[in-house]
């Protein structure tokens, strides 16, 4: 079944690469209404309440006319085959974890409620008892939590599972001096703290141990693959848990566009890349605007869409303004400050969007002024764009959407791409729905048992 999935996944990334390598900021620039497919424009006329339900597959779509036939296989696809719905999870389940048992949630005392916020507290008292229940299969005595940031998952671990030596390992220093005084202010068990920047070589981490879990909640870009490649070689590890974060990050993000351009970064190789691991998945390619994609949250976006509706209108004049920065030279994807206009009339509207979103950059504001104001042949006429943004607001809107909507497949296949490379090393492993991915958008465990 994963073999089938990874050779869907595949099609639909190649069919989908312009969708999901495509910024919306490029929008005027990369003139994107062109490359979408000419029966897809009757998607432009769908409001907020039935984009949620085209987006949503598990519920029936109600319209008044037909969806191209290209949306309608894409759903049932998605209905099929992603992993948040759980009977597909549930199909990858080599572990035979039980998968209500695994989900269950367990509400903590033990550490002080109040100061920890309530999506962590959540995710702790969902990991606490799937903890449990991997230690049942694959025993171990040390649990080793990498990336473990302010501690409170390593300081609900050593109060709650008793015979356990928890380790939290951190690469920021402070980080691990605050996790230490919050450690001396509650716990009543200790948590030895580490400050160690890991990669899939910090064997040292696990020298004295000798049947040890590994975890990282939310371990951000090659932080998650250097946790699971560092599981892989050690055989002292009996199993290990991962939530994957930023997924952009993975391969240093120096795939990042424009990147070198606006952060003066050298291209470095490094020997070991994030995604793909697994050899089955080695030709599979994954742009850093798809990995960013992964890392949006569509059950969050339609719960918005079907209570209160989304506005892309900031979008479209962003995009506007990346057409006129380029066309006098000003770079690409430079950052400019976030501004909020629900309308753009007026040419004064766009005059002001560029004084509050271009404040950083003054002579480059100047420059693309003056050269609206005088009429510059290269450039739209300033009367000309309130119209211009207006009317290209559905079509970034639907763009965004068709993205957002493919979102958690590109997640699917980052997250499968690790359970093979696991099962390839001779892990078994799965990947189980354990957080509530409104509360927490990275809600998936991938467990690995040796
Ligand atoms: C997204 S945060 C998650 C923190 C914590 N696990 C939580 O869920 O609250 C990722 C953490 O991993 C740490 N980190 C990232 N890369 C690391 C590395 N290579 N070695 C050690 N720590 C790392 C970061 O400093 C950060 O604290």
């Amino acid at each position: 079944q994963m073999k089938g999935k990874g050779r869907i996944a595949n099609r639909v990334c190649a069919e989908m690469k312009w969708l999901l390598d495509q910024y919306i900021i490029d929008l005027y620039v990369d003139e994107i209404w062109k490359k979408i497919p000419s029966s897809w424009k009757v998607l432009d006329r769908l409001s907020d309440l039935e984009w949620s339900q085209v987006m949503d597959e598990n519920v029936p779509c109600s319209l008044t006319f037909p969806l191209p036939l290209p949306i309608i296989c894409l759903r049932s696809l998605l209905r099929e085959y992603s992993l948040i719905n759980s009977s597909c999870s549930q199909s990858l389940n080599e572990v035979q974890i039980d998968h209500h048992k695994v989900c269950e949630y367990q509400s903590l005392t033990v550490y002080e409620k109040r100061r920890v916020k309530e999506k962590k507290r959540d995710e702790i008292e969902r990991i606490v008892p799937l903890l449990r229940t991997i230690r049942d299969i694959r025993p171990f005595s040390s649990f080793v939590d990498i990336g473990s940031g302010l501690g409170h998952l390593t300081r609900a671990i050593v109060s709650s599972i008793p015979h356990l030596a928890v380790r939290g390992v951190e690469g920021s220093e402070e980080l691990v001096e605050r996790a230490m005084e919050l450690d001396e202010k509650r716990s009543e068990k200790r948590v030895e703290r580490m400050k160690v920047w890991v990669d899939a070589h910090s064997k040292e981490l696990l020298a004295d141990d000798d049947a040890v879990c590994v975890g990282g909640l939310h371990a951000c870009g090659d932080l998650g693959p250097s946790i699971l490649r560092l599981a892989l070689s050690q055989s002292t590890v009996s199993a290990c848990l991962l939530f994957g974060c930023c997924y952009h990050k993975m391969n240093g993000g120096r795939d990042k566009l424009y990147r070198q351009e606006w952060e003066g970064v050298e291209e470095e190789m490094s020997s070991e890349n994030g995604f793909p691991m697994s050899e089955e998945w080695k030709d599979v390619k994954l742009s850093y605007a798809a990995r960013e994609l992964a890392c949006h949250s569509k059950s969050a976006y339609v719960k918005q869409l079907r209570e209160k509706g989304v506005n892309h209108m900031h979008h479209c004049v962003r995009a506007m303004g990346e057409l006129l920065i380029e066309k006098v030279g000003g770079g690409r994807h430079i950052g400019l400050r976030g501004v909020t206009m629900k309308r753009i009339e007026r040419s004064e509207d766009v005059l002001e969007w560029m004084d509050r979103a271009m404040i950083d950059h003054p002579l480059l504001k100047k420059n693309i002024k003056e050269k609206l104001l005088n009429g510059c042949p290269t450039l739209p006429s300033l009367d000309s764009l309130p119209s211009l943004i207006s009317s290209f607001c559905s079509t970034i809107t639907t763009l965004y959407h068709l993205r957002v909507m493919i979102a958690p497949f590109v997640e699917d296949i980052i997250l499968i791409d690790r359970v093979t490379a696991l099962r390839e090393s001779g892990m078994k492993s799965t990947v189980v729905r354990l957080f509530d991915p409104n509360i927490s958008p990275r809600c998936f465990a991938l467990i690995g048992l040796r």
